[in-house]
């Protein structure tokens, strides 16, 4: 039941960003550039729901509170809902569904690249993320391919690096956060190993005496 409801306020938190660009549109338009603005502003909360769901594993190692694992494929699939609605943007409103133009943008310019890379890459993770897909693939192969979210995250914030001018603040802060996130995953992995390593033989079964 708590779970429910927590579910239903993440789920109604996560679509606060979009109800406020339509709103922002509808009562006080969005400004001289609104390609630009409803642009960046999906590409912030991409970035931002793909750290999120990295975030749902340490978090809940840490704090012990194991039902969070229950709200990480919903923010995981905000993401790719973001996601989708950013790379919309860019071919309905940028390149009004010119493919042969958006093909050139994507191998000409290196942060489009890089960001259509970590789309791409969202599309598996988005189509598995049922229960029916993990008892397909089995767990382990399910975990394997659940990691590209790592590579998506490190691309991501490559893509908004090469695209900003100037300014370097904000990538930074999103990359510290990445990079704290990252190391967290491989310092649980040596220490696991090492506990692994650490670990006393198993006591051999006694060979039957053969007298
Ligand atoms: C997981 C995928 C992606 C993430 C997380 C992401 C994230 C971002 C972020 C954070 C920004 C900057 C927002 C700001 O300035 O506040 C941005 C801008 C932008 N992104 Fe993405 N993006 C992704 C995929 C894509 C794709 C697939 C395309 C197009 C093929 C794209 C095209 C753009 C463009 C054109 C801009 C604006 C550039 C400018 O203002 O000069 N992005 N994106």
């Amino acid at each position: 039941m708590k779970l429910r409801l927590t579910k239903l306020v993440i789920f109604l938190a996560a679509l606060i960003p979009l109800a406020r660009l339509g709103w922002r549109a509808l009562h006080y338009g969005l400004g001289a550039n609104p390609i630009e603005v409803i642009t960046h502003s999906t590409g912030d909360w991409t970035l931002i729901l793909i750290l999120t769901t990295l975030s749902i594993t340490p978090l809940r190692r840490i704090t012990r509170q194991y039902w969070l694992i229950g709200v990480r494929r919903m923010i995981g699939l905000f993401a790719f809902f973001y996601g989708t609605l950013h790379f919309l943007t860019y071919i309905w409103l940028d390149k009004f569904f010119d493919v042969h133009e958006m093909m050139k943008d994507i191998a000409k310019r290196r942060f489009i690249t890089v960001g259509f890379s970590a789309f791409v890459l969202l599309i598996p993770l988005a189509l598995t993320s049922t229960a029916w897909s993990i008892r397909r693939l089995g767990g382990k192969n399910w975990q394997r391919l659940h990691r590209l979210i790592y590579l998506t995250g490190i691309l991501a914030v490559v893509h908004y690096t090469w695209l900003v001018k100037a300014d370097l603040r904000k990538p930074i802060e999103y990359g510290v956060v990445l990079g704290i996130l990252l190391l967290y995953r491989v310092g649980v992995w040596f220490s696991e190993k090492a506990s692994e390593k650490s670990k006393p033989p198993a006591i051999p079964t006694p060979a039957r005496n053969p007298l």
